[in-house]
């Protein structure tokens, strides 16, 4: 069969490997397209959820879920045998930084030691977590071919990043252009005949190494230009400039610029890891990615910054950090979302309690928020919570919240995302 004819025949198969932000999203996209899912997780309660139609996602509709689950579109399994009934595989596990800041392939590499054993001739296997260039054919091809398949022959392989941007209302998993790139030229016209079938844009590039640069450039010209911006904030605010009034004038210019905020620090399973997968891999190369780690340093200070403007915002109160009653708004790493990887708001929570500040949060999205294992006191925002506070720090700019009820009840605001952009006074003070 022609490759591009493959995967046009709704009977086939298609498996996916971690049932995450990345996973879920996807796995329904394919059942939407009307091909059969199976959903693999190590973590029972998420095959749990799914199979009786509950998403924990919030980019998913439970609905939409239920719907597919009811029409037997989607199940998940713990059973990684059951890789054998699928046409296609993709592979969306956790990439994260070890203890010394250096890659964790893990997860990689036992969901592909999972599968192995089970996939049956002709399959294709994309991978889509974030990794260093290098990957798909050093570590995951090995242990693929380890099961009896050989790549080229009977496996294709292929690395394919996901882009998902959680909480994006335009731009989601189906009209995402999707980069593919294989270890063979046939491996990379079937992950495009695969993709194709059931998302709308597909670019191939020329390899796997490509793709999985791809991935990187995207994540760490953010990373870079967040860092940028954070340095031209803390010069901005000495020179008494509005950085945030400066980024709106600039992007009034209509080509050569684009717009990246300051904010608290980075947070999110993507930037403030994925640079760093590509300096490791450079340091074998004798490079180094200086750029990346310039751009580390001036982002992981942020939160200590924030912490000093909150103390000097305090100072006008004459009052002291220790002691002082801290309203923090908004702990997600980001506005509308429930996720807290990485999120600055831990590292400035850690940076209150340790400097002896009575602690209290409030977040929409996040029920709870715990601290070295001890749970922050979350509070309602009512008038007399907020102005019983010494402080209001905005951590996240969530979009339902009363921001004109937290500027008129309370007595001091830092804005690290100018939130209370429309808000003036004495008592505001913004990064
Ligand atoms: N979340 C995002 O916004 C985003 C965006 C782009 C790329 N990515 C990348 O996609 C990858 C996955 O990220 P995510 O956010 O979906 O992670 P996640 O933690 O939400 O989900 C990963 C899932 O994999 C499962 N898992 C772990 N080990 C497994 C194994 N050996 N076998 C089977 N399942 C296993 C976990 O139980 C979990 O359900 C990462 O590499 C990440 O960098 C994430």
């Amino acid at each position: 069969m022609p490759v591009e004819e493959r995967f046009q025949d709704k009977s086939s198969v298609f498996g996916v490997v971690g049932l995450g932000y990345v996973g879920l999203p996807l796995a329904v996209e394919m059942g939407k397209a009307g091909y059969r899912v199976l959903g693999m997780d190590v973590d029972e309660s998420k095959v749990d959820e799914v199979n009786a139609g509950r998403s924990y996602i919030p980019d998913v509709p439970t609905e939409e879920l239920a719907e597919l689950v009811g029409e037997r579109l989607v199940s998940a399994t713990a059973d990684f045998s059951r890789a054998s009934e699928c046409d296609a595989v993709v592979i969306c596990v956790p990439t994260p930084l070890d203890e010394m800041k250096e890659p964790d392939t893990s997860f990689m590499e036992s969901a592909a030691r999972e599968i192995a054993p089970y996939l049956k001739p002709g399959v294709l296997v994309t991978l889509e977590s974030t990794t260093y260039p290098g990957t798909t054919e050093e570590i995951v091809q090995p242990i693929l071919e380890a099961g009896g398949l050989k790549v080229g022959t009977d496996l294709h392989l292929a690395f394919s990043p996901e882009r998902v941007d959680p909480g994006n209302p335009v731009y989601q998993t189906k009209n995402t252009p999707k980069v593919v790139g294989g270890v063979t030229p046939e491996c990379t016209a079937t992950a495009v005949a695969f993709y194709g079938s059931f998302l709308d844009t597909i670019v191939p590039v020329s390899s796997t190494r490509a793709a999985e640069m791809t991935k990187l450039l995207e994540n760490i010209f953010r990373c870079v230009n967040i860092a940028l911006m954070n340095e031209l904030l803390i010069v901005s605010e000495r020179m008494g400039i509005n950085i945030w009034e400066v980024v709106d004038a600039a992007k009034t210019k209509p080509f050569g610029f684009m717009p990246f905020y300051p904010g608290p620090g980075l947070g999110g399973h993507c930037i403030p890891i994925d640079p760093f997968y590509l300096s490791w891999k450079a340091r074998q190369f004798d490079l180094h990615t200086e750029f990346i780690e310039l751009a580390g340093k001036t982002n992981e200070a942020m939160p200590y910054y924030v912490v000093k403007r909150l103390m000097e915002a305090l100072n006008t109160h004459r009052k002291p950090l220790a002691g002082s009653k801290i309203l923090m708004l908004g702990v997600a790493y980001k506005a509308n979302i429930d996720d807290m990887r990485e999120s600055p708001a831990i590292k400035i929570a850690e940076l209150l309690l340790d400097a002896e500040a009575d602690l209290v949060y409030h977040d929409p999205f996040v029920p709870t928020f715990c601290i070295r294992g001890n749970p922050v006191t979350p509070i309602e925002l009512t008038e007399d919570a907020i102005a019983g506070c010494d402080a209001v720090l905005v951590v996240t700019d969530h979009r339902n919240i009363d921001y004109h009820l937290i500027w008129r009840s309370s007595k001091l605001i830092l804005d690290t995302r100018n939130a209370l952009k429309e808000f003036d006074g004495d008592k505001v003070f913004r990064l």
